[in-house]
């Protein structure tokens, strides 16, 4: 039971519970033909950002890595008028391509990219956020971390995506930084009293990897 098996069963989950939608396959498309790689979340995963999102009626949510804006467009549709996503990029040729499948599904006005390193951006933004998702470079993540605590309001989720890495995160002396990066996010996470978490493995169409769920406890 592997990669195969993982692939049919994403597409019967999309094929059953995700219908067709113009503005999301176009946003994929234009990340393809723009020579972004295909590491957004899945539909599957990108459905459950959203009702993750809706569920906990986040208002203003924050992601790091908008990549093509898949999952932006998956989160910023789970907000309520008047809501809004702001997304952070490094990559300026991934933040146009983002920009144009924002404004295509409708959201150009419910989203801001913040164009830079995330470490940069961060400082210059005001919480509070109803929901954190985390997604760019690994080795950032426990600094992301940090800063999602503080831009979080208390009761927030925070969800991190690429805990599990294979199978690779239990390996004890990894050459891999985007490995060791996630390790110490994971052990950051676990020891921060402001939080309590657990982590998910996923298997899909993306592979095997996981989701850090992260609450911050209510004050
Ligand atoms: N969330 C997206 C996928 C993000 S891929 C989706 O599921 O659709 C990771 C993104 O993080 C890439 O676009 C990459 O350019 C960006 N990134 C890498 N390092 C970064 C940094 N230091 N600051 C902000 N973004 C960064
Ligand atoms: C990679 C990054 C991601 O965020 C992801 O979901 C999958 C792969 C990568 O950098 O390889
Ligand atoms: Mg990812």
């Amino acid at each position: 039971m592997s990669q195969d098996v993982w692939t049919s069963v994403d597409r019967y989950i999309a094929e059953q519970f995700i219908p067709e939608d113009a503005a999301l396959d176009e946003a994929l498309r234009e990340s393809a033909r723009a020579g972004l790689p295909s590491i957004a979340v899945s539909a599957a995963q990108g459905k459950w950002l959203h009702l993750l999102a809706r569920a906990v009626g986040a208002r203003r949510i924050l992601e790091i890595g908008t990549l093509g804006g898949y999952s932006g467009i998956w989160l910023a549709r789970a907000l309520p008028a008047g809501g809004r996503l702001t997304t952070l990029e490094l990559d300026a040729a991934h933040a146009e391509v983002a920009r144009k499948n924002f404004v295509r599904a409708g959201l150009g006005d419910a989203i801001e990219i913040r164009l830079g390193p995330a470490l940069q951006t961060l400082p210059t933004l005001r919480g509070p956020f109803d929901l954190i998702f985390i997604d760019a470079d690994k080795p950032g993540y426990t600094d992301y971390f940090g800063w999602a605590v503080r831009l979080a309001r208390p009761g927030a989720l925070i969800i991190a995506d690429n805990v599990v890495r294979n199978g690779a995160i239990v390996e004890p002396r990894s050459a891999d930084t985007a490995v060791r990066g996630i390790q110490r996010f994971n052990a950051a996470v676990a020891a921060e009293p402001r939080v309590t978490a657990t982590a998910l493995q996923t298997v899909g169409i993306k592979g095997y990897d996981g989701f850090a769920v992260i609450l911050v406890e209510p004050s």
